[in-house]
């Protein structure tokens, strides 16, 4: 009877897992601050993509780490074709095709030196408009190298707009563009940083999100959806589902949720310890999410949740 009148399913196709590979690996290494989660090797990222289709989820979002000596104030690396994120997408692409959904994301963070999401002024502050072209050339080799989806998150205003256009303009007019649009400046991606080697100076409060505020979470997936997104995005997902339940009411495209590293962190940890019952609080966690407004969610725990639910 609970089943029949449950209000809420959350469904393989929905969930989207997100891959760290770098560069320089023959064996995955283990991520410390993300128990259970490694850097993958190009190989091992291969099989992860083909467990990713034989599970049935809806896609996989990649992220690339250089190696150190590889990283500039521009994070040139990124739109690099032999640079690892784009090595990485090809190699998917040739094992899995269409498959399942292929994502990059596009953002600077793990390819400069400085580790911020773009370039810096003289003053050390990152300066959105000198930094549009370059996420408009990192999206363009990505698309080159097989990806169907890219995903801007570094929250530079106009981003969709200038990606939009220069996906057009060289043929990529079906490859879609999922907007990190409600992107809050959060304590809760402390594991990423340590899972892509990302030794930020500073904090990135000038371009992402207060906390404190809803109404922009609003404001800035609006003006995502004018410029052209295909989906948009909630970040992170546990603590802001009220952000998520406004953006979905407005939303006439698909909304995205990302249950962030911290999230994944806290409640590996606490399972660690005894303290909560693992498998009962993940599926509690992503069934919460998509009750609260997403239609898709991004969690390290795509391939097992999907294994609990049943394709
Ligand atoms: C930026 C990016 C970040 C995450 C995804 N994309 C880090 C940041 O903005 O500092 C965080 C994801 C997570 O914490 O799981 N490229």
């Amino acid at each position: 009877m609970r089943d029949l009148v449950a209000e809420t399913h959350v469904h393989p196709r929905q969930l989207i897992l997100p891959v760290f590979v770098a560069d320089g690996l023959s064996e995955p290494r283990p991520i410390a601050s993300l128990p259970g989660i490694v850097q993958h090797s190009l190989d091992s990222l291969v099989r992860e993509a083909e467990r990713v289709v034989t599970a049935g989820l809806g896609g996989i979002m990649v992220f690339g780490v250089p190696r150190k000596e590889d990283k500039d104030p521009r994070g040139s690396a990124a739109w690099a074709d032999d640079g690892i994120l784009n090595r990485a997408l090809a190699a998917i692409r040739d094992a899995v095709g269409d498959d399942t959904v292929i994502m990059a994301d596009t953002c600077l963070d793990e390819f400069t030196s400085h580790g911020h999401c773009g370039v810096l002024d003289p003053c050390g502050n990152v300066d959105n408009d000198e930094t549009l072209p370059l996420y408009a050339r990192m999206a363009l080799s990505q698309a080159r190298s097989g990806a169907h989806v890219v995903a801007p998150s570094g929250m530079m205003d106009g981003q969709v707009a200038l990606i939009r256009d220069t996906l057009d303009r060289h043929g990529f007019t079906s490859t879609a563009i999922m907007a990190y649009s409600a992107k809050y400046a959060s304590g809760f991606f402390g594991p990423f940083r340590d899972a892509v080697g990302c030794s930020l100076r500073g904090d990135r409060r000038t371009y992402q999100q207060d906390p404190r505020n809803s109404r922009e979470g609003l404001r800035e997936a609006e003006l995502d959806i004018a410029e052209g997104a295909d989906f948009v995005m909630v970040k992170p997902a546990g603590y802001y589902l009220d952000v998520l339940t406004r953006v979905a009411e407005i939303s006439p495209v698909p909304v995205c949720a990302y249950q962030v590293s911290g999230e994944y962190a806290m409640i590996e940890a606490a399972a660690a310890n005894g303290w909560l019952e693992r498998e009962r609080v993940i599926d509690e966690s992503i069934t919460s999410i998509v009750r609260a407004g997403a239609d898709q969610v991004l969690t390290y725990w795509a391939l097992e949740a999907a294994q609990r639910i049943g394709v």
